[in-house]
Parts: structure tokens; sequence; C-alpha cells
């Protein structure tokens, strides 16, 4: 397979417009069969339930190319069991999880010219999602729906790649209690957009949101989960029922027990306890794990080791996973072939 003529290692986190994606359609309570297509635009009606009221959920995953040549995809099935959850709470359709498995095959295979070479620390980022697509007016779910999945070819998520983050407390929030911070619509990042700008004006890298019933927990920032190492090397990992579960945290807390013996403790991390760490890392799909270097406080700054060892151990056994340099368990790697 020869690759596109791209500088790989240059490219940040923008849209690509790849050759094929995928896509199916929802009418009369039933799935069509779906299938690829090289049109990357979408038509609809000016009322459609997903222009006016937001109906949307969406996932973000990888292909990567492994040592040996490989094209892979990490725990797909994971993100096809989190989308189904998101579809059940915002009232849309599922979409079975080995019809989305199907459909990430068959994108990734069709833009396999796309999936960046190995060692160019890029990957190819595949966005399945889906909306309600028929007019809707009254406040209701829609009646039709599209599920598609594109594929871009993305290097880091955060500008600099690998230098730290310095991210700061915010003050408006992300989710509310018994919402829907633990799906992945698109009405929470729609919410986070005025402070993701305001931050950046601020000389800051991105938000960390805390629990918006007490404002006394951490939560996770815009885009990733976040982790934090103490003094000892063990890992503490936020727990809440308003923050994305993430596939990156939940992989990680294995990688941590099962790869480096590490003792992890999943629980409420009072935001009081910032000043306890040694080291702090976003973690998800975009952002791997970036390090981070400060977090401001309204004024206090707690600064962190940025990819000191326990982060830098983590990084490196799950991108060797992903890269299948390093043994994946069973099931954590789809080939695509
Ligand atoms: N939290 C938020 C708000 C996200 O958007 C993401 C990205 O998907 C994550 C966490 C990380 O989740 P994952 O590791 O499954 O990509
Ligand atoms: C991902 O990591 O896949 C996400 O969806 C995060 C987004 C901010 C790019």
């Amino acid at each position: 397979m020869e690759k596109k003529k791209i500088d790989w290692s240059s490219i940040g986190f923008g849209y690509v417009q790849t050759d094929y994606r995928y896509v199916a359609n929802y009418k009369n309570g039933a799935w069509d069969e779906g299938g690829l297509t090289t049109d990357a635009n979408i038509t609809m009606n000016e009322c459609a339930c997903v222009l006016q009221y937001a109906q949307t959920v969406f996932e973000g995953m990888k292909a990567y190319t492994t040592a040996d040549g490989r094209t892979v995809c990490f725990r797909p099935d994971l993100n096809a069991e989190r989308m189904m959850d998101s579809c059940r709470r915002m009232r849309m359709p599922v979409f079975p999880k080995e019809r989305f498995l199907d459909a990430i095959r068959q994108t990734v295979k069709a833009n396999e010219a796309w999936v960046p070479p190995y060692g160019s620390g890029a990957s190819l980022y595949l966005r399945p999602y889906m909306f309600g697509s028929d007019p809707i007016i009254g406040v209701k779910p829609a009646n039709e729906f599209q599920f598609r999945v594109f594929g871009t070819p993305v290097g880091p998520y955060f500008k600099g790649g690998i230098k730290p983050l310095t991210i700061r407390v915010s003050d408006l929030d992300r989710a509310a209690p018994r919402g829907t911070g633990h799906i992945k619509a698109g009405l929470n990042y729609a919410m986070s957009l005025y402070n993701i700008v305001d931050a950046h004006e601020q000389g800051y890298d991105e938000n960390l949101y805390v629990d918006s019933a007490t404002r006394t927990h951490i939560e996770e920032t815009g885009g990733a989960n976040i982790v934090f190492v103490t003094g000892e090397g063990k890992l503490v990992v936020p727990k809440s029922d308003t923050i994305l579960p993430s596939i990156t945290r939940r992989s990680l807390i294995q990688v941590a027990r099962d790869y480096l013996g590490l003792e992890v403790e999943e629980r409420v991390v009072g935001i009081d306890e910032l000043g306890n760490f040694a080291e702090a890392g976003l973690c998800g799909t975009a952002a791997v794990i970036s390090p981070v270097g400060k977090i401001v406080d309204h004024g206090e700054e707690y600064t962190y080791a940025g990819m000191g060892s326990v982060i830098g151990k983590l990084y490196h056994t799950l991108t060797g996973i992903q890269m299948g340099t390093t043994p994946a368990p069973e099931g954590w790697i789809m080939v695509i072939d």
C-alpha cells in the first residue's frame, strides 16, 4: 500500500479530507445496509433535529501502523459500546456493535493510504458519529438518523507536542449532576467552546473542570480525563459520574497494575489535593497521555514533573501496545486486513 505523500511528522490535530467515509441511514425504524461514499458533504433540511436541538453523539478512535506494518485499531469494541450508551441517553437508535466494527474496518481499509506510517508519531483519527436528520420543530427526538465514520490523519492534539501543559481550574461548568457528562454528546462540547477560547486567550492550554454540584472535586478537562501520580509512584484516578468513561484511562489503569506493577487508586479527588501530587497527565484518544506541567487554581500554582517517570512509563507502554512493540492484552487490538 503506497502511502500519501505527506510530511507526517509535522501534522497537527486538524481536519484533512480523506478519500472515503461510511454512511448508513435510519428510517421507518430500521438501518439501511450502509456503505462507503466519496462525498464528504451532507445535505439536510433546515429544520433537521441536529441543527435545532443538537441531537448528535460521536466517538473518537485511531488507526495505527504497527512496527511490523499491520494496520490496527485500539479497543474499538469499547467505542461501539460507549456510542450505544450515548445513543440511548439521547433517544437515538443504537448502531449495532458488529455493524460499528464493520464500518470502522471498511473506512480504515478504504483509506489505508492515509494511515500514517510507523514511527511518524501520527495516526488516522476516526470519527464515528450519529445525528437526527429529519425536520423537528417541537422539542422531541428525530425519527430519522444518519450514522457516519470519517478518518483524518492527525499528530499531537496539543500544540507544542509533548511540551508539558498549563491548565487552569475553570469557573464555568461542563456537566450537570444527572446530566450528560458521562456520554459523548456534541452538546457537552458546545458547552465548552466559550471557555476554551477564553482559556487560550489567557495563556492556558485547557480548562480543568470541577464537579458542578459542590465545586470541590476534580472532574476532567474539555477533551480528556486527568490522572495524577503521588511522590511514591501511586496512580490516582479521579472518579465521578459526570465525566466521560475514557477508554484510554481504563486501559492505563490496567497497564499500571498489570505491566508496571503500580498501585492504582480510583476515588473522588478533592481540589484541595492538587498540591499533593508529583505528576499529572491528560489522557484520551486525541491527548494519548499529555503531561501536565502546571495547574493554576485562582492564583495558586501547582507544578508537576511533566513527562515524569511514571507518566513516561505509562505513555511508552500504552503506545507500545498500540503500535505492536509491546504485547497487548487479549482483545485490545483489531487488525484491519
Ligand atoms: N473526556 C472527554 C471530555 C473526551 O472528549 C475524551 C475523548 O474522547 C476523553 C475524556 C477521553 O476518552 P477516550 O480515552 O475514550 O478517548
Ligand atoms: C478524542 O480524544 O477522541 C476526543 O473526542 C477529544 C476531542 C476533544 C478531540
